[in-house]
């Protein structure tokens, strides 16, 4: 049973929507398995290119089975905008399936991030605002709402009304906003559900099926191994797993099925929103990355804060999610930008230094990153497509990560097309 997990093994935006563009040609089951439209995936093909928050990149091979797992919060507003503007640019929908077990996005969970967000003042996540939080803590306290609820008008009325008597009294008496109509609502995404009704399934069967049939299941984390829920830098991660394991939980199978957990690294580093970033570059070099980069969201257009690559980080990303091969991502950025610097250790106020990513995220402000310097290279890198041919220092860099990190880089990406792709070994194999 062949099933990849590929993940974030940075604070997201690695580039992931590339690699599982790539993946899915091999494999005949996409599978996003948890986070939401928070995520965004850039994917160009040929001229075209396509914003994805919510639609497995699978989409773009009609012959593959693309599935939204129940470890997934849906808006589902946002899902049928992509899957409309999918289809007017030609590109068949019909091979997607929902999970009838997936949790909403209600609008007063979209209301509630933001307002939460302000409240917080200083010490603010900088969520992308899109409601993930507080949809999950909805599941979490057993009050959520399911797809499979908009398919029932009266469940799904009695489900909003109990849920708006909450929230309406936080909304009114904890933030002085008006309440919300629970008919209006109830209306809407009842539209919402019979839209979306041909699509929805017990994803978690299907998935088993498939696998049990031998076929090929790649497994789409959205995020990043640092923003998780339970192992990144807390509070300032997303309210999901984008670790290794959460695949299992998210999409409803076992863990023996997974034969391999690929880790999307980008060559340097990224971050957007607040929290803790060790090798954040303050100076002319970030913004030189970010222009070079094009490191601005997907999802919300924010500048993403750039930095050196730290492989303290990466080395805990693999050891948490059992990283098994890398993909390192936007090698070509770094053309013309060095010497280039990679974080070995953190150094503590009083002169130990630790080479392990600590657990107590207060540590991280009072470190200081530990640097090897590189040489950098200045040849464009896009046409290359073997390993051998990289300028001698790019290939320095990429073994002295892989030794770092403790993982091989089996796919090295040298531009956004999916032919600008170095492929050192199999990934199903
Ligand atoms: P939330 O997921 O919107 O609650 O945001 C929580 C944190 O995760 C914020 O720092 C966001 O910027 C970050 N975040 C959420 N989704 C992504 C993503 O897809 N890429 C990068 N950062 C993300």
């Amino acid at each position: 049973m062949p099933a990849v997990v590929l993940i974030g093994a940075q604070w997201g935006d690695e580039g992931k929507g590339k690699i599982t563009d790539f993946l899915a040609e091999q494999s005949q089951v996409i599978v996003r398995y948890q986070g939401g439209n928070n995520a965004g995936h850039t994917i160009v093909l040929g001229t075209e290119v396509y914003k994805l928050h919510l639609t497995p990149s699978g989409i773009f091979y009609p012959e593959k089975l693309c599935v939204i797992a129940g470890g997934v919060v849906l808006d589902p507003a946002v899902l049928l905008a992509e899957l409309g503007d999918l289809a007017r640019r030609g590109v068949s929908t019909a091979n997607l399936r929902v999970s009838a077990s997936a949790h909403v996005i209600m609008p007063y969970h979209r209301l509630l991030d933001e307002l939460e967000e302000k409240a917080r003042g200083a010490g603010k996540i900088g969520t992308t605002g899109r409601g993930i939080g507080p949809a999950y803590r909805d599941k979490i306290s057993r009050s959520g709402i399911r797809v499979q609820d908009l398919l029932e008008a009266d469940a799904l009325a009695e489900k909003i009304r109990d849920n708006l008597a909450e929230k309406n009294a936080l909304l009114t008496k904890v933030y002085g906003c008006p309440p919300l109509e629970p008919e209006a609502i109830s209306a809407e995404y009842l539209d919402h559900g019979a839209r979306l009704a041909p699509y929805v399934t017990d994803t978690a069967l299907l998935i088993n099926e498939r696998l049990a049939r031998g076929e090929r299941v790649l497994f789409e984390g959205a995020q990043g191994v640092m923003l998780d829920l339970d192992h990144g830098t807390y509070p300032f991660v997303t309210s999901s797993n984008p670790v290794a394991g959460g695949a299992c939980t998210g999409a409803g199978v076992g863990p023996m099925c997974v034969s391999a957990v690929i880790g999307v690294l980008k060559a340097y580093t990224t971050r957007v929103g607040e929290g803790p970033f060790p090798t954040e570059i303050f100076e002319e070099k970030g913004d030189l990355l970010r222009r070079r980069g094009g490191e601005y969201g997907t999802t919300t257009g924010r500048a993403r804060r750039c930095g050196w690559l730290d492989a303290v980080a990466a080395r805990y990303a693999v050891r948490i999610s059992g990283i098994s091969r890398l993909a390192l991502m936007k090698l070509d950025v770094l053309t013309g930008i060095g010497p280039l610097k990679i974080c070995v250790g953190y150094r503590l106020p009083d002169g130990t230094t630790l080479t392990n990513f600590p657990s107590n995220t207060r540590l991280l402000s009072q470190i200081t990153p530990v640097y090897e310097e590189m040489s950098g290279w200045d040849e464009e890198l896009g046409g290359v497509r073997e390993f051998e041919r990289l300028p001698s220092a790019a290939r320095a860099y990429i073994r002295r990560l892989e030794e770092l990190a403790g993982a091989p880089a089996a796919l090295i990406a040298v531009g956004p097309e999916r032919e600008q792709t170095i492929v050192r070994g199999g990934v199903f194999e």
